[in-house]
């Protein structure tokens, strides 16, 4: 009976009936041992930053990853950096900046554990984990049998992986593998880290140039979790971005432009996604839809610097948050005809 909302960013939901802290591969296969006799359902637990927990709680087994240690290597002219699971993902990214290994800076700031980064294929400001993953090491849940995965084998995609596809529940990660350049120069692809590096003077931009850029602006989002912070105490986007077939844009834009005029729906940001597809900021479809940051249904909100984050205002429920979810993604579908599909990982409940 482990309350489980103070493990978690947005800070809702009732307790596990089980929990254990995991300090070693050992102690986890014999845990995972027990929970097979048991028969428990088995949920893992990383930083808790993209999760949202149901009011009723879960009535299995938690286990909270804390497996811990970062080792650098070099092989082949690059260097190898093996993370274990439960190392806070952001220590990982500025002990890699530090060393001038170029590779995951674009992804400072975000919270959670590094164990967690290849599950979802993490990414912001245009890097993402599946750039420089080279392998995950995992235990197979069911035989305890330990695994190293290779990149390929994981199938990474958009906010994807076989984690959360054919994989899902199968395998525990313990420990994740990058190769990052030597050569210490940064990622500069997204237009906002450019402006806030040319705002800044940074001419030649380095990697702690733009670790410290790519901080400043997801601060300026409150997506850096900060006590002091209100708005940071969230899941982060609370949707995935929505991806549609070119040929329906000229659908969607006319959807939009009946709702909120013309002028506004050719403006609507949208940005390449492979062939043939096109990806549209959720955070600007529901403004378009008439939702405003800051708005509030009881102690739940739209976060005031960011329209895709939903906020536990204080003492908000789960369901205080679903509630919330679902009337912006329903009246997004109703209204524009795409269904938003949530980004963070639901524990004993769903959207
Ligand atoms: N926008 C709005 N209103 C807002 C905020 C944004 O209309 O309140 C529009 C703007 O047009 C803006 C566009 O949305 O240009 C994109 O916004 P932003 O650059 O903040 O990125 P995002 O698409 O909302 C994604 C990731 C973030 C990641 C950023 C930066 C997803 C679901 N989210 O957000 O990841 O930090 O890009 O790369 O892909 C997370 O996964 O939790 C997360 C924070």
């Amino acid at each position: 009976n482990v309350p489980l909302a103070p493990l978690t960013t947005l800070g809702v939901g009732g307790p596990a009936r089980w929990f254990a802290e995991i300090h070693s591969v050992e102690a986890l296969r014999e845990l995972l041992r027990w929970r097979g006799e048991q028969s428990l359902e088995l949920f893992v637990l990383g930083g808790g930053s993209n999760l949202v927990v149901a009011d009723a709680g879960f009535a299995g087994l938690v286990l909270k990853i804390a497996l811990r240690g970062i080792a650098f290597g070099s092989y082949g002219g690059r260097t190898i950096a093996t993370v274990a699971a439960g190392e806070p993902w952001d220590g990982f990214v500025a002990a890699c900046a530090d060393r001038g290994l170029a590779g995951v800076e674009c992804l400072s700031g975000i919270p959670g554990s590094a164990g967690a980064a290849p599950i979802q294929n993490i990414g912001a400001y245009g890097q993402e984990v599946a750039e420089t993953i080279v392998a995950v090491d995992v235990v197979d849940v069911t035989t305890g049998a330990q695994r190293r995965l290779s990149k390929s084998e994981c199938g990474f995609s958009y906010r994807d992986s076989m984690f959360k596809r054919e994989a899902k529940g199968r395998f525990i990660v313990t420990a994740v593998s990058f190769a990052l350049r030597d050569d210490g120069m940064p990622a500069v692809r997204y237009p906002e880290l450019a402006r806030e590096l040319e705002r800044r003077g940074a001419g030649d931009a380095t990697l702690a140039g733009v670790r410290s850029a790519v901080i400043a602006i997801r601060a300026a989002k409150a997506m850096v979790i900060d006590p002091e912070v209100a708005d940071s105490r969230s899941a982060g986007s609370f949707f995935m971005n929505p991806v549609i077939e070119a040929s329906e844009l000229s659908h969607l834009e006319a959807r939009v432009g009946n709702h909120a005029g013309v002028e506004k729906a050719a403006a609507m940001p949208r940005y390449h996604a492979g062939e043939g597809r096109v990806k549209l900021p959720a955070a600007w479809l529901i403004e378009a839809a008439g939702f405003s940051k800051g708005e509030a249904r009881g102690a739940a909100r739209i976060s005031s610097r960011h329209a895709l984050a939903l906020v536990n205002g204080g003492g908000a429920t789960a369901e205080d948050v679903a509630t919330l979810a679902r009337e912006i993604r329903d009246r997004i579908e109703s209204l524009f005809g795409v269904r938003l599909v949530p980004e963070p990982v639901f524990v004993g409940f769903s959207l």
